[in-house]
């Protein structure tokens, strides 16, 4: 939620500027603005709406300036407007701030200032930090001691890039609690969000490390951690291509990152199966340890919460440990039962939400074992717990996760798997069968992609119009309905709501009449005949049905307006095929509504803000 770009160097900064924050744009698109050192004084340029704008109200301008930073916005505090895009600057407009996070101590912070006398402009939690920058400069500090000052009085989650006009050239970077990086370049210094931002110029980077503030110029980078003392930092390199930021021919990221999904598959279970056992070494728990968990919780938000829900019926049907699958919101305000030997699985694609951060300290504190699923290597989620299995999606730059969900999904089945081994409630030989399908989902997937195209686009030419749909299944399918209802409402704006089938006559039915729209998982399973009959009875109520289904079921026709075929596997690895015909289908949904599908309304990649 929202993006940082910054740079000191030799190259004129404004369109590094430009080209870092549309590769961030995924972080928050409502507002952006830049501040630009040029000729002893900041030009400080915002805009409302996305990177876009900016850069063409940018165009006209063309600086020269060599040192700068940039922000795409998420609002948190303050609505869309241009007078509450970042930059923020100080009250003689001489220093300026981007800032990711949330200042949860800024209105005490802002009463003080104003009583100091400093005026601010916008609406924002940000303004603060500039004035408070401002404020220990007039003390006498240069910017580096002034931005350490002002973090220290910062209660909640910054990521913060600043510059001063008094000290061309010099931009200072600070973190907690966000991300940040710092590029090492030959030509300069660059500071982002996430490294996808600095690809172009680099791939050699430092991940600042809550309390880390990084003093950079031109000719020299110093780094600080949080008890300020300098250090030498470790420099990753970066071996994945810049292409994951690209569309790569697709019209947009959400098809491509679809179309990567059997990738995503079979590099999520290389190298699993060592000897014929299944092995999850990062995991750091002992076979005795693991084998004393007596209780499993899930937690996450929104399409990883999904994941948690097809885990939840993997973890009991496979290891018969009882496992809950709770939104980490509520998971972390109530008081659920937690002792040592209970194993809590925080599944988060960016790894910085905020909900489920809170949930894994607070498990911690509470004696549970925390093991991570996140797709982002070094982010608070894999750093706060005991272990961590990364989903190999690669970046996912489309606001609505696919690629990031599939990754979840196979590896919770795997971490399934792997319990049930331990407990001795598979033999080592189903565990082998099933992982080989598992890995043959890669394939199906694959001829998913190529196959379904047709059907799913004719169902969604009938659906388009609807008002609202309600999507039904049972068992690992009421799981699947869920994330195909998220994924609808999110990018198409149609209104819709996930249901257990059984459930429909206590509430749901009474939404149904002529045309309404009903989209089953009614893939062959061992409730394959009681969704059908809960089929039936929309069906008697004029319900448009859209029904997932196994190939050769030559049954589900006659419940169904349009059936999209897809190759049987076995229920529980349903999910990581039934899904992808109903990402498809959201898809085809909002193009043909005429939405954004990479960038929704009101959404951000990662959800920093409880
Ligand atoms: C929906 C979507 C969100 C995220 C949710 C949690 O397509 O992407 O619902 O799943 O905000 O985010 P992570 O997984 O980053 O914790």
């Amino acid at each position: 939620m929202c993006g940082i770009v910054g740079y000191t160097g030799t190259r004129p900064v404004q369109n590094i500027l430009v080209e870092g924050l549309s590769r961030l744009e995924y972080r928050g698109y409502d507002s952006a603005g830049v501040a630009i050192e040029q000729d002893g004084a900041l030009q400080v340029i915002h805009r409302k709406g996305k990177v876009g704008s900016l850069a063409h109200t940018l165009g006209h301008f063309d600086f020269s300036g060599t040192c700068g930073i940039g922000h795409t916005r998420w609002a948190t505090h303050g609505r869309p407007s241009e007078a509450n895009a970042h930059p923020h600057v100080s009250c003689d407009g001489r220093i300026a701030v981007v800032h990711n996070g949330i200042i949860e101590n800024f209105a005490e912070l802002r009463e003080e200032l104003e009583a100091a006398g400093h005026a601010f402009s916008s609406e924002t939690d940000t303004e603060v930090i500039p004035h408070l920058i401002e404020e220990a400069c007039r003390e006498g500090a240069d910017l580096f001691q002034a931005v350490r000052e002002a973090a220290e009085r910062l209660i909640g989650a910054y990521a913060i890039a600043a510059v001063s006009a008094e000290e061309p050239g010099v931009l200072v970077a600070a973190r907690k609690d966000s991300p940040l990086v710092v590029g090492l370049a030959d030509d300069g210094s660059y500071v982002a969000s996430d490294i996808i931002a600095v690809l172009d110029a680099t791939r050699e980077v430092v991940v600042l490390s809550d309390g880390d503030v990084a003093k950079l110029s031109p000719d020299a980078r110093e780094f600080y951690n949080a008890r300020g003392e300098r250090f030498q930092p470790e420099v990753a390199h970066v071996d994945w291509d810049v292409d994951v930021a690209e569309k790569g021919g697709y019209p947009d990221f959400m098809l491509k990152e679809i179309h990567e999904q059997p990738r995503v598959i079979r590099d999520t279970l290389a190298g699993r199966l060592v000897n014929g056992a299944l092995a999850i070494d990062e995991l750091d728990l002992s076979v005795e340890e693991l084998n004393l968990i007596d209780r499993v919780y899930v937690i996450a938000c929104g399409t990883s919460y999904h994941a948690g829900l097809i885990a939840k019926n993997l973890v009991e049907g496979w290891a018969r440990i009882p496992c809950e699958c709770e939104v980490a919101s509520e998971f972390r305000y109530r008081n659920p039962i937690i002792t040592p030997t209970t194993l809590v699985v925080a599944v988060s694609q960016s790894g910085e939400t905020a909900d489920t951060l809170a949930a894994i300290r607070d498990a911690r504190v509470k004696g549970a074992r925390v093991f991570g699923i996140t797709n982002v290597v070094g982010s608070p989620v894999a750093r706060e717990s005991d272990g961590v299995i990364y989903t190999k999606a690669n970046k996912e730059i489309a606001v609505a996760s696919t690629k990031s969900f599939l990754g979840q999904v196979v590896s919770l089945t795997l971490l399934a798997l792997l319990l049930a081994q331990v407990k001795g409630k598979l033999k080592m030989n189903q565990v082998r069968l099933l992982f080989r399908e598992l890995a043959d989902t890669a394939d199906q997937v694959e001829r998913i992609l190529l196959e379904c195209g047709p059907a799913v686009d004719a169902a969604a030419q009938a659906c388009k119009d609807a008002a609202s749909a309600l999507f039904v299944g049972r068992g690992m399918g009421a799981a699947i309905a869920c994330e195909g209802a998220l994924k609808l409402k999110e990018i198409s704006y149609l209104h819709a709501e996930a249901y257990p089938a059984g459930e429909m006559k206590h509430g749901p039915i009474a939404l149904i009449d002529e045309g309404f729209p009903v989209i089953a998982v009614a893939t062959k399973s061992p409730v394959y005949d009681k969704v059908v009959s809960n089929l039936q009875e929309a069906k008697a109520r004029g319900a448009m049905v859209v029904a997932v289904a196994t190939e050769g079921d030559e049954e589900i026709g006659r419940h169904a307006d349009h059936v999209v075929f897809i190759p049987k596997v076995r229920d529980a690895f349903s999910a990581v095929t039934a899904s992808v015909p109903l990402q498809l289908f959201a898809r085809a949904i909002a193009l043909e509504r005429g939405c954004d599908v990479d960038q929704p309304r009101n959404l951000a990649k990662s959800v920093t803000v409880e």
